[in-house]
C-alpha cells in the first residue's frame, strides 16, 4: 500500500512522530513472525520513521535478543531499537550492585549471567539455595543439577536443642559453649529478589521466595519475629521486583498462555494465607503498563529522532524538543494499551500517545472475551500490525 519507491511525504522528511511495537502477538508468536510484521518495519526504516519494539519478554541479553529478532524479522535493529522488561533493572545497581541480590526465571544460569552483565556483582540464584540445602525443598526435585556454591553459608539454628526455641535464641551461641559462636552476619543475606522473566521451577521458587520475606533481614534461613508482630516486609526487609505483571501472553497455542504475572499473583495469595490477610504483599513491577517503562521507551524515541535529524544537517532548534506523538501497537490490553493510555500525554515532552490494538495475540474477539472497557479504551482497534500501521500513516 505504501511503495518504498513513492516520494516520502513532506511530514515524513523529519518526522514527529514514531512507532512502539509490542512483540508477542503483535510482530512474533514466540519465534514465528506474523504476517505483514518484516514489511511493516522494513518500510519504517526506509523512511527513517523512529521505532522501537517494546516488550514485556525477556530472559535474554538484549543484544542477542536484537540478533534474533533482526533474523527473524530481516530487520537491521540494534539495542537503541529495543526495551525489554528487565532492561530498566539497570537503573537498580546504584542501590544494589554491591549487595548479594537473588534472581529467578526461565533458566537460572542465564537469569544470573544476564544480571552480573548488568553489573550486579553478587548474584544467587534458587538453584544455589537448594544446592546448598536440598532439604530447603522437601520434594522429589527434577534432580536437575543445580546452581553454584554459596558466597556465605546458609544460618541454621543451634544444633542441640536446649530449652529456648531456635527462633527465641537464634543469635546465641550454644549453652555450655560447645560450639563456636555463630554470628548472623557471617551467613547468607539476600537484600532483593528479582524476578527476571517468566519463572520455570514455581514451586522451588515460591518456597525460596516465601522464606526470603519472611526472614530477618534477609538472612537465608532465619525467621522474624517482627513480622509475627505485624511488621511484615519490614525496614532492612529484601525488597521484592517483578519485570512484568503479564497475567496471560500470546503465544504458539491458540489460548493466551499464563506468564509472570500468574506467579506474582501466586505468591499475592500465598502471602495472603501466611499473614491471614493482615498484609499487602510490598513489591515493585516494571514493565508495561507501568509509567516507568513508557519514559524510558520515550527517551529512546527522542534519541533516535535527534540523532537522525543531526545527521540530515538540521539546525539545533529543530533537533531539540521530543515527539508529538507516539503509535503503541499492542496486542494485550491490559499491558500495552492500558499503559499508553494512562501514559498520553503525561511524559515530560507532552507526547500524544495513541494506543492501536491489533487481533493477532492476546486480544481477539473470538477468543478472549476482556472486560470491554479495557478493549474500548484503545484508540483504534485494527487487525494485524501493518493495518495498524497504515491507518497511522
Ligand atoms: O513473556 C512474554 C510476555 O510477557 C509478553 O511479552 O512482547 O507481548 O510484551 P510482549
Ligand atoms: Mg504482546
Amino acid at each position: 500500500w505504501i511503495r518504498p519507491d513513492a516520494s516520502c511525504p513532506s511530514e515524513w522528511e523529519a518526522p514527529s512522530f514514531a512507532f512502539a511495537f509490542d512483540i508477542d502477538g503483535v510482530l512474533l508468536h514466540e519465534r514465528s513472525p506474523l504476517p505483514g510484521a518484516a514489511q511493516t518495519l522494513a518500510l519504517l526504516d526506509y523512511y527513517h520513521i523512529p521505532f522501537i519494539l517494546l516488550t514485556n519478554g525477556g530472559g535474554k541479553f538484549e543484544t542477542d535478543r536484537v540478533a534474533e529478532l533482526n533474523e527473524k524479522l530481516g530487520a537491521s535493529m540494534t539495542t537503541e531499537n529495543f526495551c525489554q522488561s528487565h532492561t530498566p533493572f539497570q537503573e537498580l545497581l546504584p542501590e544494589y550492585a554491591d549487595k548479594t541480590i537473588l534472581v529467578t526465571g526461565s533458566d537460572y544460569e542465564k537469569c544470573r549471567e544476564i544480571m552480573e552483565g548488568y553489573g550486579f556483582r553478587s548474584v544467587v540464584t534458587p538453584g544455589d539455595i537448594f544446592r546448598a540445602a536440598p532439604e530447603v525443598f522437601p520434594f522429589d526435585t527434577i534432580g536437575e543439577d543445580y546452581g553454584k556454591p554459596l558466597p556465605k553459608p546458609l544460618w541454621a539454628p543451634p544444633k542441640k536443642k536446649d530449652a529456648m526455641t531456635a527462633h527465641e535464641k537464634v543469635l546465641t551461641t550454644e549453652q555450655g559453649g560447645e560450639e563456636e559462636e555463630k554470628k548472623l552476619e557471617d551467613h547468607l543475606k539476600i537484600d532483593a529478589m528479582f524476578v527476571l522473566n517468566d519463572p520455570r521451577d514455581w514451586a522451588l521458587d515460591v518456597q525460596v521466595f516465601m522464606d526470603l520475606l519472611q526472614s530477618k533481614q534477609g538472612y537465608v534461613g532465619t525467621y522474624s519475629e517482627e513480622n509475627n508482630r505485624g511488621n511484615w516486609q519490614g525496614d532492612g526487609q529484601p525488597k521484592l521486583f517483578f519485570s512484568n505483571s503479564d497475567l496471560i501472553w500470546a503465544a504458539k497455542y491458540h489460548l493466551p498462555r499464563f506468564g509472570q504475572g500468574a506467579f506474582q499473583h501466586a505468591l499475592v495469595g500465598i502471602w495472603k494465607e501466611v499473614t491471614e490477610g493482615r498484609a499487602e504483599l510490598k513489591r515493585t513491577s516494571f514493565g508495561k503498563p507501568h509509567r516507568e517503562t513508557y519514559e524510558y521507551a520515550e527517551e529512546m524515541l527522542v534519541r533516535h529522532r535527534q540523532e537522525w535529524l543531526k545527521e540530515k544537517g538540521y539546525g539545533e532548534g529543530d533537533i531539540k524538543g521530543g515527539l508529538k506523538r507516539v503509535y503503541m501497537v499492542g496486542d494485550n490490553p491490559e499491558s500495552d494499551i492500558a499503559g499508553a493510555n494512562d501514559y498520553d500525554g503525561k511524559g515530560r515532552y507532552g507526547t500524544e500517545w495513541v494506543s492501536l490494538l491489533v487481533e493477532t495475540g492476546v486480544y481477539d474477539a473470538t477468543r478472549m472475551n476482556f472486560r470491554e472497557g479495557d478493549v474500548r479504551r484503545a484508540d483504534v482497534v485494527s487487525g494485524n500490525v501493518a493495518e495498524a500501521v497504515k491507518w497511522a500513516l
